[in-house]
């Protein structure tokens, strides 16, 4: 089966103030986004890239593409108001049978994490990346009390990228369109229809460059994996 990987990097990185879309911040000298980028170029199973780029940024992030050697980049698509609507852009630009699905800010992600992740899905339709949850998970009433305690044994931090066939997902987006369903990653996409997606034990180091204590951290973990 070939993969297509939609690379989503149209967000504004506002959790990590930097006043910049973190997806060209500079991680041990080379922007997040090349670190990404590289993974997935070296991945056998990947076929081709589209990046989905914040409108305004198209020729940013081509020109990042082509500086760092991403030969399978096919398109470079500009993003939507909310992250589903990225993703969803991105999947119209792919031709493969797969397509995987991954946040640009996941600049620690290796060629062999997303082999694994597109292996489960041939195995069982859909799989996504995760790791057991470390702290304890309180659900609450919105208004700063407790309400319950799930069952932490059962809890998974989701990662990306994730992976399903492509004219399935495709298929998922334009019903939750329809439907005005918004959902934060695109497992719950098919989760809402009772499809089902494979968990993929990932590692901690995976992590989203979200706030911004996670670039010393990303770095420390670059710096290491290099040594
Ligand atoms: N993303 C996107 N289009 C959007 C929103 C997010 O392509 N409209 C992408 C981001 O670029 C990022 C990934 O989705 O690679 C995960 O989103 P997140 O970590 O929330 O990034 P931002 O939305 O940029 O950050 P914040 O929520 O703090 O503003
Ligand atoms: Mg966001």
């Amino acid at each position: 089966m070939d993969w297509g990987a939609v690379i989503v990097a149209a967000g504004s990185g506002k959790r990590m103030g930097a006043g910049m879309n973190k997806a060209y911040l500079p991680l041990n000298g080379r922007p997040v986004l090349a670190h990404t980028l590289e993974a997935f170029e070296a991945c056998g199973a990947v076929t081709e890239i589209v990046i989905v780029a914040a409108a305004g940024e198209e020729a940013q992030a081509e020109a990042l593409a082509r500086e760092h050697g991403i030969r399978k980049l096919t398109a470079v698509i500009p993003g939507g108001a909310e992250r589903q609507d990225s993703v969803y852009a991105g999947l119209a630009a792919l031709r493969a049978e797969g397509a995987l699905v991954h946040d640009a800010a996941r600049p620690l992600v290796t060629p062999e994490r997303i082999a694994a992740c597109c292996a489960a899905a041939e195995e069982s339709g859909a799989a996504a990346l995760a790791v057991p949850v470390k702290d304890t998970i309180k659900l609450s009433d919105g208004g700063g009390m407790i309400v319950s305690t799930p069952e932490r044994s059962l809890l998974w931090a989701v990662q990306t990228p994730q992976a399903f066939g492509r004219v399935e997902l495709m298929d998922a987006h334009e019903r939750a369109r329809r439907e005005g369903a918004q959902a934060t990653d695109d497992a719950m996409l098919l989760e809402r229809l009772g499809r089902k997606v494979a968990i993929v034990e990932s590692d901690y180091a995976n992590l989203k460059i979200t706030t911004p204590e996670d670039l010393p951290i990303a770095e420390l973990l670059l710096e290491r994996r290099r040594r």
